[in-house]
């Protein structure tokens, strides 16, 4: 254990989880879904997934770490060598299969994360250049270009190695005990801050009133599944890794529900503020419904709508920007470094390289992948995005689901759960979710994929 590293303690484990976790996917890609989804009806469905689907994939995920010690691809073989089955050798290739996917997968988000990311960085920068009078600067930073994109991309990834190579406990657990709570903070502030402003109360009906007729909405749901498992960072072995430095003596099943609380808080928070600032800035005169009706969403929203918000609230509009933008990069960075340490586990581990060396190599290759994808943007950006968050992530969360109920032998999956958690085979948890994850989850997840490909 001591060579690997591991989290110092239980807050220190929750906050790191929670750091992955909660990301732009939160702030950004939370609110501007439930704005597209019919408001508050797209909190209630992803409530309810999130439980249902996303909170039983995170303990597969974490229980498998935790049992192996191991990244996602070592982890994996040996769980499927634990029963002697009539597949022998050919499961054990294709356990390797699926855990290299999962590495993929990781380094492939990190590829586009990392660039918007960077934009994040650039924005927040942009105000502090408008207010030393340098508005042709502030114009780059705050314009699409590609000497932009890579430069603030670059950053971004010197950021996140910086973090990775100092290890587990002085990297990772120390900058996400940092940065969460300031994270809450600044969230907490900008809502106080926006909900005084006029224009604010339409956001916060529109939020908290959910239009039922359209809970049921096939896309509707389909957009809440993905929403729940980019989330939770699942499907690519991230809360694998993290869930192998948790100490034996740990409850994990309640260490998961804490990190899905303070995910789903997150991201109800993110509501509350983005979506009345959509519509202050309305009220102050700036565009948020498309010619069609629609509401603007994506990146209209948080690059245009809100910095155009931002423009109308004289100088506070400046502090406000730089703060907001520096949330993002926060939120941004405690995720990214979750990413990028699920191929240096494997590079440290499987093939003994040093971890700084491991981490400033692989970082160095997936920050090339980037760079493709800076000068192919229109064909590569949303097709990696698609890729890696629609269909691998729920696809390999169901194969962990198959792997968990299917292939590990059950006394070993008990006997590991009940490290720091003795009596669990009268709790409420041992009742459900075993069968939960043989049957339930891949059952859902393989009917919403159909759909999704019908
Ligand atoms: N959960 C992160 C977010 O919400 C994204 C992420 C995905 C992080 C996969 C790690 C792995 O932004």
């Amino acid at each position: 254990m001591d060579t690997r590293g591991g989290f110092s303690s239980r807050l220190g484990f929750i906050l790191a989880a929670a750091g992955s976790a909660v990301g732009l996917g939160n702030i950004w890609g939370f609110p501007t879904q439930v704005a597209s989804n019919g408001g508050g009806a797209f909190v209630l469905v992803y409530i309810f997934l999130t439980f249902l689907l996303a909170y039983p994939v995170l303990m597969a995920e974490l229980i498998i770490g935790r049992a192996a010690q191991s990244n996602i691809v070592t982890a994996l073989e040996e769980v499927s060598e634990s029963k002697t089955n009539i597949f022998g050798t050919w499961i054990k290739k294709v356990s390797q299969g699926i855990g290299f996917w999962g590495v993929l997968t990781a380094s492939l988000i990190l590829s586009f994360y990392a660039i918007v990311a960077g934009w994040m960085i650039a924005f927040a920068v942009a105000p502090i250049a408008n207010l030393l009078g340098l508005s042709y600067l502030a114009e780059w930073l705050t314009s699409f270009s590609a000497s932009r994109n890579l430069l603030f991309c670059l950053l971004f990834y010197l950021l996140t190695m910086s973090i990775v190579q100092r290890g587990v406990r002085a990297g990772i657990e120390r900058w996400s005990r940092r940065l969460m709570p300031l994270l809450l903070l600044i969230i907490v502030v900008l809502i106080v801050y926006v909900a005084t402003l006029e224009g604010a109360i339409a956001g916060w009906s529109l939020y908290l009133k959910p239009d039922f007729s359209r809970v049921f909405d096939s896309s509707l749901l389909i957009s809440a599944m993905g929403q729940a498992f980019f989330s939770l960072s699942l499907g690519v072995g991230t809360m694998l890794i993290y869930g192998s430095y948790i100490s034996k003596k740990e409850n994990l099943p309640k260490l998961g529900v804490a990190v899905t609380f303070v995910d789903i808080g997150i991201a109800i928070l993110a509501g509350l503020l983005i979506i009345p600032a959509m519509f202050v800035a309305e009220h102050n005169g700036v565009q948020i419904y498309t010619t069609a009706g629609q509401l603007l969403s994506e990146d209209t929203l948080l690059f245009t709508v809100l910095p155009a918000l931002f423009s109308t609230m004289g100088l506070a509009g400046y502090i406000v920007a730089i703060v907001f933008f520096i949330l993002m990069t926060i939120a941004a960075l405690t995720s990214s470094i979750s990413m990028l340490e699920v191929p240096v586990a494997l590079a440290v581990e499987r093939h003994s390289v040093a971890r700084k060396k491991a981490t400033w190599l692989i970082g160095l290759v997936i920050f090339l992948v980037s760079v493709f994808i800076i000068y192919n943007f229109g064909e590569l950006f949303g097709l990696v995005i698609a890729i890696t968050t629609k269909y691998s992530e729920p696809l390999i969360g169901l194969l962990l689901c198959v792997f968990v109920g299917w292939i590990w032998r059950r006394d070993l999956l008990l006997k590991e759960i009940k490290q720091g958690f003795s009596d669990v085979e009268t709790g409420i948890f041992w009742l459900i979710w075993p069968f939960y994850v043989r049957f339930i989850c891949p059952l859902i997840i393989a009917v919403v994929f159909y759909n999704r490909i019908i």
